[in-house]
């Protein structure tokens, strides 16, 4: 693990940031006319989340925002990424406007501004308004038409002070989990389900990149996708075919027709059914940044009984974990960068990059996490390296700013560089919060030596 971290040679303009998201930290679930989202209805679910919690109150954002500020204000960061819930201004999803919730961001927005933190507004964090699901949600075609309104609606209120726009959180996990695989909401396992709900993903982040760049000048838009390497099992032969296929729908089902036009072979094939004329061109719309969503390479095996014959598998037994407590492969991380670099010729974003722990406050009411530390130091390395070596990153976020309600899992893993006791709502900087502040001003005060 390096000692410390090279700060030197970031851009002046570099953004160093912290991620969240709506239904993750805000709580506030009925509040103020906030319809209910998929994700309600899942924690509603027997065997929905795994610890049988629920995210009515999360870290409580809703109402501790300017606490939260005042937290991000402490560590230094230039920016903040959070997510607009849809069903809080549109609770059923699109038609009547909810103009309770429309104050709530102008207040989280005017304020951040106020503190010099630049915010950065993704539009879908996988929090589908209930009303919309029960209309076939994303397996509907009508899905690219309710996100254009929707983003239309966001653009017009918000566009004179927001310039960084996100269409969505991670394609791929919210479709492949929700409509193939049965982690997260809406909770379905469909192969034609799947494939639509792609298609028609691909087809709202087109059509909300148009609506964005029509409504609010000099916007700076991305989209964020989670791309890991997907490693064969075992390097074993019947691992290969699954692996190639779970890279399809992984890294390439959003980013390959939305910037190079095209579908990768193998779904290319199955999606056909559902594409119409014009489509690829819809999708395939000019943005200005890639975001990566990165934490390791994912280890496929296939699994005949799932609905694509591939699963995920195990990391070797001799891979390094540099004391974090799980295999750690920074060298996945640097070989993407250059590889998104390579491949889709945009400026890159790092919008998360973290890992979870079980962090306790200790009796001096502080919490350690050298773990999280040492992750983050072996990640900047290999960011740096990639930087080094030809890759545009213009920016880096931390997940997340707060310990919080973790998709299908609930609370036992703490993904927070801020700890939150979720009894008292009580917020604890971790040692990684300090360390994090650090970095930034040590390269902050690098980039500024002629
Ligand atoms: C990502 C999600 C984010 C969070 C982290 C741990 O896949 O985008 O909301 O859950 O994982």
């Amino acid at each position: 693990m390096p000692a410390s971290v090279d700060t030197t040679g970031f851009p002046a303009d570099f953004v160093w940031g912290v991620s969240t998201s709506a239904y993750q930290v805000e709580g506030a679930v009925t509040e103020d006319g906030r319809g209910a989202s998929i994700w309600d209805t899942r924690c509603k679910t027997k065997g929905g989340i795994g610890d049988g919690s629920n995210a009515d109150v999360a870290c409580d954002h809703y109402h501790r925002w300017p606490e939260d500020i005042a937290l991000m204000q402490g560590i230094g960061v230039d920016a903040y990424r959070f997510s607009i819930a849809w069903p809080r201004l549109l609770p059923r999803g699109r038609g009547a406007v909810n103009e309770a919730g429309l104050a709530f961001y102008d207040r989280l927005i005017d304020s951040l501004l106020e503190k010099g933190i630049e915010p950065w507004v993704c539009l879908y964090h996988w929090d589908l308004p209930q009303a919309l699901h029960d209309r076939g949600g994303w397996t509907s075609r009508d899905g690219a038409g309710w996100f254009a309104d929707y983003t239309a609606l966001c653009a017009k209120r918000y566009g004179d002070r927001v310039k960084r726009w996100i269409t969505f959180n991670e394609f791929s996990v919210f479709t492949l989990f929700g409509y193939a695989i049965p982690w997260a909401a809406p909770g379905i396992t469909d192969r034609a389900a799947h494939l639509k709900a792609i298609h028609h993903v691909n087809l709202a982040h087109g059509a909300g990149v148009d609506v964005l760049r029509s409504l609010v000048p000099g916007a700076s838009i991305g989209a964020i996708h989670n791309r890991q390497k997907i490693i064969p099992e075992h390097g074993r032969a019947e691992n290969v075919e699954p692996a190639a296929l779970l890279d399809e729908h992984w890294n390439k089902a959003f980013p390959d027709p939305q910037l190079l036009g095209h579908y990768p072979p193998r779904l290319a094939e199955a999606i056909e059914p559902y594409v119409q004329p014009g489509d690829m061109a819809r999708i395939c719309r000019p943005i200005d940044w890639f975001g990566l969503n990165h934490y390791g390479p994912i280890f496929a095996k296939a699994e005949p009984d799932s609905t694509w014959g591939y699963w995920w598998g195990d990391a070797p037994p001799d891979a390094p974990d540099y004391g974090v407590g799980w295999a750690i492969f920074p060298d996945a991380f640097r070989e993407e960068l250059l590889d998104i670099q390579h491949t889709y010729r945009l400026p890159i974003v790092v919008t998360e990059n973290g890992c979870g722990g079980s962090d306790v406050v200790d009796a001096e009411g502080r919490v350690n996490d050298p773990h999280r530390i040492a992750y983050f130091k072996i990640y900047q390395e290999a960011m740096r390296a990639a930087m080094r070596e030809g890759a545009d990153v213009r920016g880096y976020f931390v997940w997340s700013l707060l310990d919080n309600f973790e998709w299908g899992t609930g609370y036992g893993s703490r993904f927070g560089i801020v700890h939150v006791d979720f009894q008292t709502l009580k917020r604890t900087p971790k040692a990684s919060a300090r360390w994090y502040a650090d970095l930034i001003k040590a390269a902050r005060a690098a980039g500024s030596q002629p």
